[in-house]
């Protein structure tokens, strides 16, 4: 080998990766950032990390490698490509190169069938390169889209994401975002002021608290950047590599066959009374591990992995401690993103119905809850993985059919012996089937009797389950084995949908 010609490499190489220089690195840090490689080294199996297009450049540019750190590496010793933005070169901007180069990574993704991870940290689109930097964003979410359903796509947002910028992310399956360091806006603080003389800090209008809670836009919201790569690589120990392989198994220590006594005492006598489902899914779950997507959006709803006897399964259920687990647009819309990812990436969907149905009021008819909430409707239904439900208390109207039902193809549906299954809750029944005899007597001691014979004759499992709606009503303490035999039953379950394009979901 000529000296020099490895000479010229060593050199090259530390060009590349010199980034913006030491000042920049400096600024990042101070900041309470890691720079794109310090990040990936956070993100990846030890040593496992595999350099692409390091020296990537335009003709005559001097910076080496661009905006953005490319490549391949391992996750618990399985494949995943990234990208990591480098904020610390003109902003992590995206132009010409910068934009070739992450479309290099989707498609060996996509050819490999591996997931792709995407570390953002950009001003957006390069200024001075104009509609060559549109285009290079053109190409990014074409590819996300056409990705979408096939290879597991993560965002983790480590700074600003602003602009156009922010549809990458968007299409992608789940985001993260870091608390005071990472924002998403359309507009930023400076255009709102202009446009509308409105006031708002970047973290009041699109930092991870807003996006987690209020508009939906992020699955995950941490502490810092550590917490965020590390539940990255939690997250990816559900998830397949790509649609055609199955959900990793991990070597269970929870038993299978473990009853939990304690669920029996868990849901209040009072029908109206709150209890709590997240002690329902630490009862069942492998070591009583759930890990929630969405915690802080549309909190009566709970969506989130675990694994029961090892296997990865989507948990979709009802948080009764939440506005009595109604169901909402925020909630359907929720549920229905989840259910269609489970569903594309082979993760069985066990759901835990307790709701007393979709929220009443004018705000959320004029909001269009019937546009979302068939989503939920849309997305169950069209959903072929294994489908396990328990009905824990109540089951009423259009949620009973949401829910799993049978109805909808759910394979095995159980119910607690509590469970209540009616066309609508008593109170509301009564009112309707009794409404003259109400206004001529004595209200209030007739309603209370009418009310009991209404949950006597209809608030209860058992004519669901004469009629075959119900496979079997169960008591609560034997939900765990009862859902693990439920799906081992169901390992080998083949279902398909009619050929078509297609599906037109409400959107
Ligand atoms: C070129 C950029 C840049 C950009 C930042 N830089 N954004 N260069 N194009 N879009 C450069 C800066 O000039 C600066 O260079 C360095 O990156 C760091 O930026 P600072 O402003 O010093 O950093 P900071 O104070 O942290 O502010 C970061 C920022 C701000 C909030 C991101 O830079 C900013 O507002 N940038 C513009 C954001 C934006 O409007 N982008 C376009 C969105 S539209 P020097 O050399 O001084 O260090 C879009 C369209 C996409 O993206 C369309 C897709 C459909």
């Amino acid at each position: 080998m000529n000296s020099a010609a490895l000479a010229r490499l060593r050199e090259m190489e530390a060009r590349a990766r010199w980034g913006g220089g030491a000042e920049r690195v400096e600024r990042q840090h101070a900041r309470g950032k890691y720079t794109a490689r310090e990040r990936l080294d956070l993100l990846l199996d030890p040593g496992t990390f595999q350099e692409l297009d390091a020296f990537g450049s335009q003709d005559g540019d001097e910076l080496l490698g661009d905006s953005v750190v490319t490549g391949y590496g391992q996750i618990a010793g399985r494949p995943v490509y990234v990208f990591s933005q480098d904020f610390t070169v003109l902003g992590g901007s995206v132009g010409a190169i910068h934009g070739r180069k992450i479309c290099k990574v989707m498609d060996l993704a996509m050819a490999s069938g591996a997931p792709l991870i995407g570390l953002n940290d950009s001003g957006g689109a390069r200024i001075q390169e104009g509609v060559d930097a549109l285009a290079a964003y053109g190409e990014i979410f074409y590819r996300n889209t056409i990705a979408s359903g096939v290879i597991p796509q993560i965002s983790v947002i480590l700074g600003p994401c602003a602009g156009g910028a922010v549809y990458s992310p968007a299409i992608t399956d789940f985001v993260f975002m870091v608390h005071g360091t990472s924002h998403m806006f359309i507009t930023g603080p400076e255009v709102i002021r202009a446009v509308t003389r409105k006031e708002v800090s970047f973290e009041g209008l699109g930092g991870a608290q807003i996006h987690s809670q209020a508009s939906g836009v992020a699955h995950f919201a941490c502490a810092d950047e550590g917490t965020a790569l590390a539940e990255v690589r939690r997250l990816l120990g559900f998830l397949p590599g790509n649609n055609a392989d199955d959900p990793p198994r991990q070597q269970p220590t929870d038993r299978p066959d473990r009853l939990a006594a304690e669920l029996e005492e868990l849901v209040p006598e009072a029908p109206d009374q709150a209890y709590d489902m997240r002690q329902v899914l630490q009862a069942v779950l492998d070591d009583g591990e759930f890990m929630e997507v969405q915690a802080g959006f549309a909190p009566n709803l709970l969506v989130g992995f675990a694994r029961l006897d090892g296997y990865p399964v989507g948990i979709v259920a009802q948080q009764p401690d939440v506005l009595a687990g109604v169901l909402d647009i925020d909630a359907s819309d929720k549920g229905a993103r989840f259910i269609r990812f489970c569903d594309c990436f082979n993760v069985p969907l066990v759901t835990l119905a307790d709701t007393p149905g979709f929220l009443p009021g004018v705000e959320q008819e004029h909001g269009g809850i019937i546009r979302h909430g068939a989503k939920m409707i849309f997305a169950y239904a069209e959903a072929t993985v294994p489908k396990v439900a328990v009905i824990t208390r109540k089951a009423y109207g259009g949620a009973y059919i949401v829910m799993s039902s049978k109805h909808l193809r759910g394979d095995i549906n159980l119910a607690w012996p509590g469970a209540e299954i009616a066309v609508m809750g008593p109170e509301a029944a009564v009112n309707v089937l009794h409404k003259k005899r109400l206004a001529a007597g004595d209200a209030d001691a007739l309603r209370g009797e009418l009310i009991a014979e209404y949950r006597e004759r209809f608030a209860n499992p058992y004519t669901a389950a004469a009629r075959g709606y119900l496979d079997a009503v169960i008591p609560p303490r034997e939900t765990r084995p009862r859902l693990i035999t439920a799906l081992k039953v169901l390992r080998g379950k083949r279902s398909s949908l009619p050929m078509k394009k297609h599906s037109n979901i409400p959107l």
